[in-house]
């Protein structure tokens, strides 16, 4: 059976890090059987730059056949002067909602080799492996009603809502419940329940799906509390589930424990399991057409998508294990900051994985 992967390179060094990722499809396909087709379209800069749109409905339209997108980064200051919905980043929260790619699955994992690239202690971190699954399409980022108006007083006021639906929670739960049971089987539920509404039906919904999961051991933190242990031993932590918010600022704080924004994948995923896997980081404008950019997030997204969404646990491994392989050989991309190492840049690096 062929799958069929929507390539959306973006902008920025989106297409110099898509191409490594493209460069290993290959090498899948002709070593290991890998039945794929590739069909690419624009979305974000490249795709204003084109036809005004952040994203055209031709690449909405492919994405929805797809059986998953491998997406590359979008946005920079070329386009910051238009108005917010023409902004490239704009094709990026059009897509995730429109396929309702509700899932996100943020790991942060610290290969052995790059320990000394954290802004932790190596013994805090060395070999770190947890996944945040964080709730992509709901809370407060969402919720309505929102907006800036005038009070009674005449001061202005802003204001959102944080609103959380049982469907909602049972589902992301679901997907977190589902995935810790094939790791090491412990999933701690991160809220605020102690003051916001939403978090108290949170815990409550979370506590009663698990009984569903007796392998799983669950447990329920605090936000703040959990902010605090995730950098102070992070790896108590196995899988954490949480709400848009929460989730967006801890996997950010988690990301950062690895010390390299270049080699963090990511997925989001819809109720099927079809996702959208794209690296962590940005278009990094500042480094884009130079050939420096690492394109191992991205690499390691794509052996992401063969897990979760093309059902190739062993493809993953391979391409995972190709990964561990370059860096033990000292291979490193100049946003890696570890001594006695041989520099390369984006092409040369994905060159490398794919000989690996
Ligand atoms: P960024 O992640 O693009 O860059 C932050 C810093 O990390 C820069 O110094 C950059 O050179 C470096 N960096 C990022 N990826 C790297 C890689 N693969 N290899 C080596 N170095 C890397 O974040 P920034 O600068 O805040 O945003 C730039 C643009 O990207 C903005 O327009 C922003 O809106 C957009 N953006 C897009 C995202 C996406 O497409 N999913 C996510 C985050 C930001
Ligand atoms: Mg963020």
């Amino acid at each position: 059976m062929t799958v069929k992967i929507a390539i959306l390179s973006g902008d920025g060094i989106g297409p110099e890090i898509v191409a490594e990722a493209i460069k290993v499809i290959g090498c899948l396909r002709k070593h290991y059987g890998f039945q794929v087709e590739l069909e690419e379209a624009q979305i974000g800069g490249a795709a204003v730059d084109t036809s005004g749109e952040p994203l055209p409905e031709a690449t909405l339209r492919l994405a929805r056949q797809a059986d998953a997108i491998l997406l590359g980064a979008v946005g920079g200051p070329k386009w910051e002067t238009l108005e917010r919905r023409r902004r490239p980043e704009q094709g990026l929260l059009a897509i995730r909602s429109a396929l309702g790619l509700f899932g996100n699955l943020r790991p942060a994992i610290l290969y052995a080799e790059l320990a000394g690239a954290s802004t932790l202690r190596p013994e805090i971190v060395a070999d770190l492996d947890i996944l945040i699954v964080r709730e992509l399409t709901g809370g407060i980022y969402f919720g309505e009603p929102r907006g800036v108006r005038t009070s009674g007083t005449g001061e202005r006021e802003a204001y959102n809502t944080l609103l959380y639906r049982e469907s909602e929670i049972v589902r992301i739960a679901r997907l977190a419940f589902e995935i810790a049971g094939k790791r090491d089987a412990r999933l701690c539920s991160v809220d605020k329940a102690n003051v916001l509404e939403s978090s108290g039906l949170w815990r409550e919904v979370v506590t009663q799906l698990s009984g569903e999961y007796p392998q799983v051991e669950l447990s329920h933190l605090y936000v703040d509390n959990a902010a605090m242990q995730l950098v102070r031993a992070p790896k108590q932590f196995d899988v954490i589930v949480t709400g848009n918010l929460f989730g967006d600022i801890l996997s950010d704080c988690a990301a950062m424990l690895t010390g390299s924004i270049g080699m963090l994948p990511s997925a989001a995923l819809d109720e099927r399991g079809k996702g959208m896997y794209e690296p962590v980081h940005g278009s990094a404008p500042d480094i884009a057409g130079r050939d420096v950019a690492n394109p191992l997030a991205t690499i390691l997204s794509l052996a992401m998508m063969l897990r979760y969404s093309l059902n190739q646990a062993v493809l993953a491994e391979r391409v995972e294990s190709a990964v561990r392989c370059v860096l033990a050989e000292g291979y490193r991309t100049a946003d890696i900051h570890t001594a006695g190492t041989r520099r390369v840049g984006t092409r040369e690096m994905g060159e490398a994985v794919t000989a690996a």
